[in-house]
């Protein structure tokens, strides 16, 4: 048994994800002048496109050549001050690197410690803002390092409760594209995120969707910035350029990509992501492990991190995976090695699902985990036929 060199591979990180034929064709193609009218054309049809999956009317996008980090640090420089007090919370490895960009950044982070498996409670985020000092919330919309979602509608009533004008950042990075997410209908101030995982692409773009208040609060200060100064990409982009040298394929990548999203419909994309993921978690399930969300409302729809057990380590799961050429994701921060994370976003439709669900089967059989071969993929069937298990 080696590395799998025929066939499709199976990326099954949460992202980067699997880049679909059609889009690897669109950016298969000449670089062209990035100062040039077809390049503006193309820039000012996304901009629209981009604000619709956010679910923004009239919010300002901005698309910076740059990753997930990048976007946390465009949100941060451009709304908030060093000094500013925000609030963040120690809910899983992302959460927790996006308040230290905030630190490191010279804001003071209150980082409230949270129960990593489930949403974080809206009551704690009330209690926390009501002295009034904060200027800005931190909340990971899908937490890709345990597959907990957070309910941002219930952090935005929070906010509300508190009677805190605290600006509401939304990390959207997992989600974007594969859950639901509603930019106006939450209030959120500012969503990021990046191009490699519901959107189908390679890492490269960082994007935003910037809300009037955040705009403003950028327009009146602000920290000292300069490359990711969003005021620039915001004036360049709404005229179809950048202020520097843009990521030209990835976003010719990026008009196909939210080409097929609108064909399927973006509700038929999230009803699809559901339906994957309720078969990831019925082979779970099946095989007796525990989904490491412990709020079955709250489980993500882009991944799930399953625990192994005790005696196990859940690295030699993922060797044995990557063996047959599926990349599954590695436990991190304060879990490694006792999760790992199944990726079942983007890309993807009902059989691939099925060979996902045997890999995992096989690689966990042979990293000494007791699962009775065929359970997963039998209880995995049962849910794509919309069967419930009968206990054996
Ligand atoms: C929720 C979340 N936020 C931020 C990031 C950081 O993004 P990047 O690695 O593109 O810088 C990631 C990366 O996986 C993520 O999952």
């Amino acid at each position: 048994m080696g590395t799998q060199t025929r066939g499709r591979p199976f990326l099954q990180i949460p992202g980067p994800t699997n880049i679909p034929d059609r889009v690897l064709r669109a950016m298969d193609r000449a670089v062209i002048d990035h100062r040039g009218p077809e390049f503006a054309a193309l820039v000012r049809g996304l901009l629209p496109d981009v604000r619709r999956v956010f679910g923004a009317a009239d919010a300002h996008p901005a698309i910076f050549p740059s990753s997930g980090t990048g976007a946390w640090e465009a949100s941060l420089v451009n709304t908030l001050a060093p000094g500013d007090r925000v609030l963040a919370f120690d809910h899983g490895h992302f959460a927790t690197l996006f308040a230290a960009a905030a630190r490191n950044l010279g804001l003071q982070v209150d980082l409230l410690p949270s129960d990593w498996r489930r949403p974080i409670p809206a009551e704690d985020v009330e209690r926390a803002l009501r002295d009034g000092r904060h200027r800005a919330v931190l909340v990971v919309h899908n937490e890709t390092s345990t597959g907990v979602r957070n309910d941002v509608a219930a952090v935005r009533a929070a906010i509300d409760a508190a009677g805190s004008d605290a600006l509401l950042i939304v990390d959207t990075v997992s989600s974007l594209g594969s859950m639901d997410f509603r930019f106006d209908e939450w209030r959120v101030d500012v969503a990021l995120t990046g191009s490699q995982k519901g959107l189908m692409l390679p890492p490269g773009l960082a994007i935003l969707c910037i809300g009037s208040r955040a705009l403003a609060a950028g327009e009146r200060g602000g920290s000292p910035r300069s490359f990711f100064d969003w005021r620039p990409i915001i004036r360049e982009n709404e005229a179809g350029f950048f202020p520097y040298t843009p990521a030209t394929l990835v976003l010719f990548g990026l008009r196909e990509a939210l080409d097929m999203l609108f064909e399927e419909g973006l509700d038929q994309v999230f009803a699809r992501h559901r339906r994957l993921a309720d078969v990831v978690r019925a082979a779970v399930d099946a095989w007796g492990l525990e989904i490491y969300c412990a709020d079955a409302t709250a489980r993500s729809n882009s991944l799930t991190g399953v625990l192994v057990p005790e005696d196990v380590d859940s690295g030699a799961v993922l060797q044995r995976a990557r063996a047959r050429g599926l990349a599954l994701g590695v436990g991190l921060g304060k879990v490694k090695g006792k999760l790992f994370r199944i990726g079942h976003l983007g890309s993807l439709n009902e059989l691939e699902t099925l060979a996902i669900v045997a890999g995992v089967e096989l690689a966990l059989a042979e990293s000494g985990v007791r699962v009775r071969l065929g359970s997963g993929s039998e209880a995995a069937e049962e849910a794509l036929l919309g069967r419930e298990r009968v206990a054996t």
